[in-house]
């Protein structure tokens, strides 16, 4: 199976366009070495022609002309074949509304989700105005079958977080997916947002080839600290990478080939290549995502 972070950033993306914190100056003056990264999302194929998008970011359109394999094959043709939505915030929406010149659209979402996106921000209700949007009902526990041999499976991602205009009732606000290639057995599991490494959550992990996980922010307080927001990571909906229980030391143990961050917001400092909080994390076995980073597992 193929995975290609087409994204690998937390929602505003790097730099963020009205943020002048250390990590964004850094990547607009070049003080320091770091890459911009645009809104996170994940492209994945068994046979590097059709493809199925983990999230649709407010990047979308250049994440695809970015990546050749995602390049039109005909005059009106996309190898994007679906959408599967981890949940409805509009970093990992949004880029659904530019999708609207396809004739179809096929989005694959728990009923929570697809109430909060007709009702809540009305995203799908938009783009149903232009294409056919085909929702696929997910619900978590059922292994679905894609193309090619790719099959998946969502589970449900323990969280007190909704959207600010959320209306989805109902637990399943958020999820995380495993997808597996039925050839191999090898699985890939995509969680970009976690409020806590729950029993439930590790059990998903287990025996996954990568793992793509919530590297929002670094210290819970982060934002706080810099002034930015009253919240802290956790209260966000975001586990944060350091701490005692913090996200790192929960997951260097495990026995996973690639255990890679992202959602990586503007404001965590292993965005910069020299920062040590970036050598602790890659000591620990665990790497950064980039955009255009692509892994054959
Ligand atoms: C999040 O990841 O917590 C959301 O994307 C935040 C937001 O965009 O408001
Ligand atoms: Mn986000
Ligand atoms: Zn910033």
């Amino acid at each position: 199976m193929w995975v290609r972070v087409l994204g690998a950033a937390a929602g505003g993306g790097f730099p963020q366009w009205n943020c002048s914190c250390p990590q964004c100056r850094a990547a607009r003056d070049g003080s320091r070495p770091c890459r911009p990264r645009t809104q996170s999302s994940v492209a994945v194929s068994a046979d590097y022609r059709r493809w199925f998008l983990l999230n649709a970011s407010p990047d979308i359109r250049a994440q695809i002309e970015s990546f050749p394999a995602l390049h039109p094959r005909g005059v009106r043709d996309s190898p994007v074949q679906a959408m599967l939505l981890t949940d409805a915030e509009l970093d990992h929406t949004l880029g659904l509304l530019l999708l609207r010149e396809a004739g179809d659209v096929e989005v694959h979402a728990t009923a929570a989700v697809h109430e909060t996106l007709c009702g809540g921000t009305s995203v799908l209700r938009i783009l149903g105005a232009y294409a056919r949007v085909e929702w696929r009902p997910v619900a978590t526990g059922v292994e679905v079958p894609l193309a090619d041999g790719l099959s998946y499976q969502a589970f449900h991602v323990p969280t007190d977080k909704q959207a600010r205009f959320g209306t989805g009732e109902g637990e399943e606000s958020v999820v995380g997916y495993r997808i597996t290639d039925g050839r191999t057995g090898r699985a890939l599991v995509y969680v970009p947002g976690a409020q806590r490494l729950t029993a439930s959550v590790r059990d998903q992990l287990e025996g996954c080839s990568c793992l793509l996980f919530d590297g929002t922010c670094w210290q819970d307080d982060e934002l706080i600290r810099l002034g930015i927001a009253g919240k802290t990571s956790r209260d966000m909906g975001h586990l944060p990478i350091s701490g005692a229980d913090g996200s790192l030391k929960q997951l260097a143990p495990l026995p996973i080939e690639r255990k890679i961050y992202i959602h990586i917001n503007n404001t965590n400092p292993i965005l910069l290549e020299d920062a040590p909080e970036r050598r602790i994390v890659e000591e620990h076995g665990m790497e950064v995502a980039a955009d255009g980073l692509e892994l054959e597992i």
